[in-house]
């Protein structure tokens, strides 16, 4: 029997974020730079590669699987990787496997990652007007995400919209937004803005919107009730009382979640980061490369999990924002 991965704060590691690719066909400001430069193709890891990786995690107690990217479905030939996956959903030993996407590229393949076994997939979508749409994602068509959300919705998808709250931008459509959901029965949850990637510009800490007031505001119109469940991700959720709609929150700033952390990520060149709020990561490509037999990587993954940290130090209340990562979230995954 394999020893589960527990980290030396007693968390079992059961979630394994994987970017299976940096790129992306938008170029939202708070995650991406203007002129991005992508890794070159043979930096990735190959979708045997990335199949050999997810397949050891899930052998040593990973049972939550979420695609993520830059964009996850434009990674030339995703699919067929969905579709290796789906056996470690048949065989039990996982049992979510999922996706967090742009939307964009859903009406093509929502149907196939039904297929594979994906059961509900998260979207970002950050407004509802066609204009602040294509200057937050610098140049996306609001209408084509629209679509890719009808389009999993008719496969059967069950849909989350994830919105990341920005002050002097999605302010004004939290009710919007809200209703707009409760319409589609799709629960939504909200992200405070993470200072990653390069400032340039954009000062974070000037659109930075507390989940704390958000929520007050909310509360004034409907009633929130606080529920336990979780979904096995950071965010904790409440119903409204008059629609029925789940509404989550993903706190890293006002509300450290860290002491109940279950995941790592894979970047699509094979490292490991064990927490997106610091630097230190482990490269697992080289372990991987290195033989066709997989202690290697058990080993390196076992190495990666003695060194997570307790919790990132991602910090606004200062002058300057500290504990900002150099990193962009395209890379990491988010
Ligand atoms: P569910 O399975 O629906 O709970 O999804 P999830 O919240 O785990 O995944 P999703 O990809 O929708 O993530 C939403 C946001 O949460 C993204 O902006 C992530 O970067 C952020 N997030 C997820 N895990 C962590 C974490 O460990 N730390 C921090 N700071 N943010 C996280
Ligand atoms: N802060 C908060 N959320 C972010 N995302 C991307 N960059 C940031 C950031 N700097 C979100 C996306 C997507 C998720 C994977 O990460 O909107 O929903
Ligand atoms: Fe692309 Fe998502 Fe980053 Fe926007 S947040 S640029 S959609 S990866």
């Amino acid at each position: 029997m394999t020893a589960p991965l527990i980290d030396p704060f007693a968390r079992p590691i059961s979630y394994l974020r994987v970017s299976v690719t940096d790129r992306c066909d938008f170029r939202c400001v708070y995650c991406m730079a203007e002129n991005m430069t992508f890794l070159p193709k043979k930096e990735l890891l190959t979708l045997e590669e990335l199949d050999r990786m997810c397949s050891t995690f899930v052998r040593l107690g990973v049972e939550k699987l979420r695609i993520t990217g830059g964009e996850p479905l434009v990674r030339k030939g995703i699919m067929t990787f969905f579709e290796r996956m789906n056996r470690h959903l048949e065989s039990g030993a996982l049992k979510e496997l999922t996706l967090t996407t742009n939307g964009s590229q859903l009406r093509r393949f929502a149907r196939e990652l039904a297929d594979c076994g994906v059961r509900r997939i998260n979207i970002s979508m950050d407004t509802l007007d066609d204009k602040k749409f294509a200057d937050i994602t610098r140049w996306g068509r609001l209408a084509q995400v629209l679509d890719g959300i009808d389009a999993a919705q008719e496969a059967g998808l069950r849909v989350k919209i994830n919105a990341v709250a920005l002050k002097g931008f999605n302010e004004d459509e939290l009710f919007t937004m809200q209703e707009w959901c409760a319409a589609r029965d799709m629960d939504m949850t909200w992200i405070e803005v993470m200072p990653m990637g390069d400032l340039g510009n954009e000062d974070r800490l000037d659109q930075y919107w507390s989940l704390k007031d958000l929520r007050a505001r909310l509360a004034e119109r409907f009633t929130l009730v606080d529920l336990a469940e979780r979904t096995g991700g950071p965010a904790r959720y409440v119903r409204i009382e008059e629609t029925g709609q789940k509404i989550g929150f993903i706190t890293p700033l006002t509300h450290n979640f860290c002491e109940s952390c279950n995941r790592v990520r894979l970047t699509c060149t094979g490292e490991l980061y064990m927490c997106l709020g610091q630097e230190d990561m482990a490269d697992l490509r080289a372990p991987l490369r290195a033989s066709d037999d997989d202690a290697l990587l058990e080993a390196a993954i076992r190495e990666a999990i003695t060194r997570k940290p307790k919790g990132h130090d991602f910090d606004y209340s200062r002058q300057k924002v500290d504990g900002q990562v150099s990193r962009h979230m395209s890379h990491t995954g988010g």
